[in-house]
This record gives structure tokens, C-alpha cells and sequence, in this order.
């Protein structure tokens, strides 16, 4: 079980934004169509939600992922995290847009836009912490037509604090990671091209966020009893990384993840194996 150690927080590079190691992913929040998961599940009514968020708060984790795109996500956590804005670094995207089964994009400056502003309220906030382009895969030419400039000129005006991109691809990572803050990379057991991407963020100061560290789901679901320690000692060990964020609507697993995050060991990760 977890003890009372506390969940150690990085520098989000440059930003001055410090996240535990291990952040909360929401998608299952708010959305059961079109997501890769091994299992079929419920999406949590409104008081395994709150009881999923005070016990991730309770473990120390202090930064949360939604998106426009998973649903009523960001709409319930508007409402789930009521009276503790202060206790949470939240982090939203836009871009995408998921409408009746299906995803569609606009990374219009216009667009973008109307999507913080709708963000900020539902989360009910007057600030977003951090705000990722919610890239389709095109990240290079999402870059090349000016998007994160818009990001740009939100974060002068004060609605978010820090910009990004969640990437697909390490060209275009590289690009926007020369742009923005921070980026939100796939790393894992499986899936290491990104590593380039990590170590280019880690010289320049950016920040990284990575998400499907256990491949949804599916690196646990085919993998023994160590696997889950492995998944985090390989990713947090990696030098640069800030946060990985774990998508989990199940208590026994967020005390399970916050555990093997605090017990993952940096040194004895073989980086390149
Ligand atoms: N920006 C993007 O393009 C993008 C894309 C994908 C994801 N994300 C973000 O990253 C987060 C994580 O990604 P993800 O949810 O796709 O993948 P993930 O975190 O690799 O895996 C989540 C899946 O693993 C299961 N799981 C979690 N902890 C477990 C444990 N200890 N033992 C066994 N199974 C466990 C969860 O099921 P249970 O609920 O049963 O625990 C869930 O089905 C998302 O929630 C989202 O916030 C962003």
C-alpha cells in the first residue's frame, strides 16, 4: 500500500509551474467512443469522479489532463474541482473537437480562441495552466501555419500560463518544441522513437508531459506483476521528463501508480536498451 511519502514535483521546464510526477488523465471521464482501451468501462458517475480526484489530491498528484475532445470532461471537472482551483495545475488543449463519434480539427487562430474561452468556462477559471495544441499527427504543418503563435498571444493576455503541443510525431515535435514550453510526448516500454523529442526539451529548458505510458492500458493488461514498476521507472527515470500523466478511473490503480511512481528508481534505467 501507499505510505505517507510524498509525491515527489518537477520544474515544468522553464514555466515555473512545479507538477507531481504523476498527473491524472481524464478522458475516461468524459468519454467511452472512439478510445483504445482493453476493456470496456463505465464512465464514473458524479461521486466516483470527486472520489477519484480527493484521493489522487490525498496521494499528492497536482496536475490534471482534459481536453474539449473527451467528452464532458472539462465541464465535470469545472464542477468536481470547486473550491480547490488553487490546488491544481490543469491542463487543456484545443484543436480538436470530438462531436457524435467523430473527431475533426481546426487549428484556426480563430478557432483556438473560441476553444480556451470555452474552456475556461467549464473548468469555471479565469486561467488555464497549461494549453496543448491537440495535434491530428500533421504537428509540423500545425506549426508552419502559425497555431501556437495564437497560443502565444493567449498566454500574453493571461488566460493560460504555459503552451504546448500533445505531438504524434518526432519531426514535428522537435518544431513545436522550438515554439512553446512544453510538449506531451508517447513514451513507454513500447513506443521510444519520442525519446529525441525528450532529450531536445530537456536542453532547451522545455517542459515534458507524457501521456500513454502504459499504452492505454494495454503494457498492464499483457504484463505481470512487475510491469507497472518497470513503466515507471523506465519513463520517469528518463532525464527531462516532468510529469507522465496516467489516464485511471480505478482507485486500487491510482494508489498502485502513485506507489511505483514513488518508488521508481532514476539510476538503474538502461536509457537506450
Ligand atoms: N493529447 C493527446 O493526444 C492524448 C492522447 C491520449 C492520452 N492523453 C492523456 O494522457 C492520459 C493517459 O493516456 P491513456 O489513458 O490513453 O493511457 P495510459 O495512461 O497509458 O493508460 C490508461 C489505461 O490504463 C489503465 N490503468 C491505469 N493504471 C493501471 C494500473 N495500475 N494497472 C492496470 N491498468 C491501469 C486504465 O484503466 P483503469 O481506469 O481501469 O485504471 C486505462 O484504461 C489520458 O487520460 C489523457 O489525459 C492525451
Amino acid at each position: 500500500m501507499t505510505d505517507m511519502k510524498t509525491l515527489p514535483r518537477r520544474a515544468l521546464g522553464n514555466t515555473g509551474i512545479q507538477v507531481s510526477i504523476l498527473g491524472l488523465g481524464t478522458v475516461k471521464l468524459g468519454r467511452d467512443r472512439g478510445v483504445k482501451y482493453p476493456n470496456a468501462f463505465t464512465i464514473p458517475d458524479d461521486s466516483e469522479a470527486a472520489a477519484i480526484i480527493a484521493l489522487a489530491r490525498e496521494l499528492g498528484i497536482n496536475l490534471i489532463d482534459t481536453a474539449p475532445a473527451y467528452g464532458n470532461s472539462e465541464e465535470r471537472l469545472g464542477k468536481l474541482l470547486k473550491g480547490q482551483r488553487q490546488d491544481w495545475i490543469i491542463c487543456s488543449k484545443a484543436g480538436e473537437e470530438f462531436d457524435a463519434g467523430e473527431s475533426h480539427h481546426d487549428f484556426s487562430p480563430a478557432h483556438l480562441r473560441r476553444s480556451v474561452e470555452r474552456s475556461l468556462r467549464r473548468l469555471n477559471t479565469d486561467y488555464i495552466d497549461i494549453l496543448l495544441l491537440h495535434s491530428d499527427g500533421q504537428d509540423r504543418e500545425i506549426v508552419e501555419a502559425g497555431a501556437l503563435h495564437t497560443l502565444a498571444d493567449l498566454k500574453r493576455e493571461g488566460l493560460i500560463r504555459a503552451t504546448g503541443m500533445s505531438s504524434k510525431t518526432v519531426e514535428g515535435g522537435l518544431l513545436a518544441a522550438q515554439h512553446s514550453d512544453c510538449m506531451m510526448l508517447t513514451y513507454n516500454l513500447q513506443q521510444r522513437e519520442e525519446a529525441a523529442v525528450i532529450d531536445y526539451c530537456r536542453e532547451q529548458g522545455k517542459g515534458v508531459l507524457l501521456k500513454k505510458i502504459l499504452a492505454s492500458g494495454h503494457i498492464t493488461s499483457r504484463g505481470d506483476a512487475s510491469t507497472l514498476q518497470q513503466s515507471m521507472n523506465f519513463v520517469l527515470g528518463y532525464p527531462g521528463v516532468s510529469s507522465a500523466i496516467v489516464g485511471t478511473i480505478n482507485p486500487t490503480h491510482l494508489r498502485d501508480n502513485v506507489e511505483a511512481a514513488q518508488n521508481n528508481k532514476r539510476k538503474r534505467v538502461n536509457w537506450r536498451q
